[in-house]
């Protein structure tokens, strides 16, 4: 996820409209997490009644979106750069007398407005999170105006009241933002300034464009949150809800076969949640819940509102609750603060949890964060030793997790065609990345295989018989 992606967030001609104005091209860089791939698809659904269809590369673009991911490092500076290059297309398509509208949006657009324009004057819209709803004015007043637009607000009004109901089709496999921005304020990051407050959509506005995504060919839905499991809204009689209650409403749409959500809190994970994995089949057995760290004291530093204990609670809990479930964790190395001490009773949780997956990083500081000036920072060196044993450990956990796969009997999603020609890639249960000689016709359903070769990131299979599962 920490690649730029470049996209052609969806078709010419699509949400059933055809646009009122000539085709524009739209292209939409994305750095970061999933929501900013959500969010990305529903900026281009938003421009899509101006005429704008995304297109795959920048050059002829009439529009350039850069959505911008600020949680680690040197994020601006990757923003900065892509920015130095699209100077020069948007320079020559001038010099021949048409226009490139550049606008940066996401994260960092809201942490650095106005440090954007001083150094990059060029840039026409600069716009936070919160306000991709108002894109297609902000495309307006650029277009008239000669200075930039610059919106970075956090508006009372509902952003997801504002976005378009119909969207383009996301495929087999579908994002749904359920929830946004957050209330935690750990103590090294920057979401709850770059997102805001903590918001739940209504359990109605979800469950509709869950029905729509299933319509349009979803298999598979990802419920997408900063604090996904921080779901909290009213039910269908008004009543409050959790997100164990909406993961069961979801769970009966007809043609639903697969339902994850992520990113969750520890402090989050409630006895309703839990209970959902023991009684939803089509809710996954994967879970991805960060710690962070092993020791109590840097928890506590981080503001994480939790303790090895309790996380350990619910991690029994849920294997209680589902068995084969299989866990995935973000791990900070580095903290201010941490000692040998504190990193050993990190190694201890892993070795202790065992993790399908995960992903960790040297602690970065981020301006305006409470550890971006605690005392006691951890020197470079540290950080670097401490990161390359943890994931050696991780990597290890990871193969003997993908090797005890082997011989077992999974069902696959298969999303389209493999590495090599005859072969099929899907997903396990597990996100395992699964490769099979299968045919093409399988594709869109879940079937059964056996693995037969686990590899560092993926897994290779044999079909068991050529049809779906029931
Ligand atoms: N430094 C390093 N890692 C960070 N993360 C968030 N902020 C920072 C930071 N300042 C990591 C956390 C989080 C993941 C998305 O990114 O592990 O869970
Ligand atoms: Fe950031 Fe902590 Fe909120 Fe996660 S819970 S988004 S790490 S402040």
């Amino acid at each position: 996820m920490r690649l730029a992606r470049r996209e052609a967030a969806a078709r010419p001609g699509r949400n059933g409209m055809s646009p009122i104005a000539p085709a524009k091209r739209l292209h939409v860089i994305t750095w970061g997490c999933q929501m900013n791939v959500y969010d990305s698809a529903r900026m281009a659904d938003v421009l899509a009644p101006l005429g704008y269809a995304p297109v795959a590369a920048p050059d002829d673009a009439d529009m350039v979106i850069l959505n911008t991911c600020h949680i680690r490092d040197k994020a601006a500076e990757k923003v900065f750069s892509e920015l130095g290059r699209l100077r020069v297309l948007q320079e020559k398509r001038r010099l021949a007398g048409g226009r490139m509208i550049l606008a940066v949006a996401g994260c960092v657009a809201q942490a650095e407005g106005q440090e954007i324009l001083a150094r990059a004057p060029f840039v026409d819209i600069v716009l936070g999170p919160q306000t991709y709803h108002r894109l297609p004015e902000l495309v307006a007043r650029a277009s008239r105006a000669a200075g930039a637009v610059i919106d970075t607000d956090f508006p009372a009004e509902d952003k997801f009241d504002h976005l378009p109901d119909q969207s383009a089709p996301q495929g087999l496999t579908a994002f749904l933002t359920i929830q946004e921005g957050c209330d935690k304020f750990c103590s090294f990051c920057v979401v709850p300034y770059t997102r805001g407050a903590e918001q739940s959509r209504p359990a109605g506005a979800i469950l509709a464009e869950a029905r729509r995504l299933v319509a349009q060919g979803a298999r598979e839905i990802t419920l997408l949150g900063q604090n996904v499991n921080a779901w909290h809204g009213a039910g269908s009689g008004g009543q409050p809800s959790s997100l164990g209650r909406l993961i069961r409403a979801l769970a009966d749409i007809a043609g639903l076969a697969r339902i994850r959500y992520t990113t969750s809190h520890p402090r989050d994970m409630d006895g309703e949640l839990i209970a959902a994995h023991r009684d939803v089949p089509s809710l996954m057995p994967f879970l991805h819940l960060p710690v962070q760290s092993g020791s109590d004291r840097i928890l506590a530093a981080m503001n994480r509102r939790h303790s090895i204990a309790d996380y350990l609670r619910s991690v029994d809990a849920l294997r209680v609750a589902r068995p084969d479930i299989a866990l995935s964790s973000d791990f900070i190395v580095g903290h201010p603060g941490e000692t040998e001490a504190d990193f050993e009773a990190t190694l201890a949780l892993v070795r202790r949890v065992g993790f399908a997956q995960a992903y960790s990083f040297k602690y970065s500081p981020r301006p305006g964060t409470p550890a971006a000036s605690a005392p006691q920072p951890v020197a470079e060196a540290d950080k670097d030793r401490r990161l390359q044993t943890l994931q050696a450990l991780l990597r290890q956990q990871q193969a003997a997790f993908n090797a005890g796969c082997v011989g077992l009997t999974v069902p696959v999603l298969f999303t389209g065609p493999g590495r090599h020609p005859g072969q099929l890639g899907g997903r396990s249960p597990w996100m395992q990345g699964v490769y099979v000689a299968a045919p093409a016709a399988l594709i869109g359903t879940e079937t059964l295989v056996r693995i037969a070769v686990a590899h560092p990131n993926s897994l290779s299979a044999t079909l068991i018989k050529e049809r779906a599962c029931a």
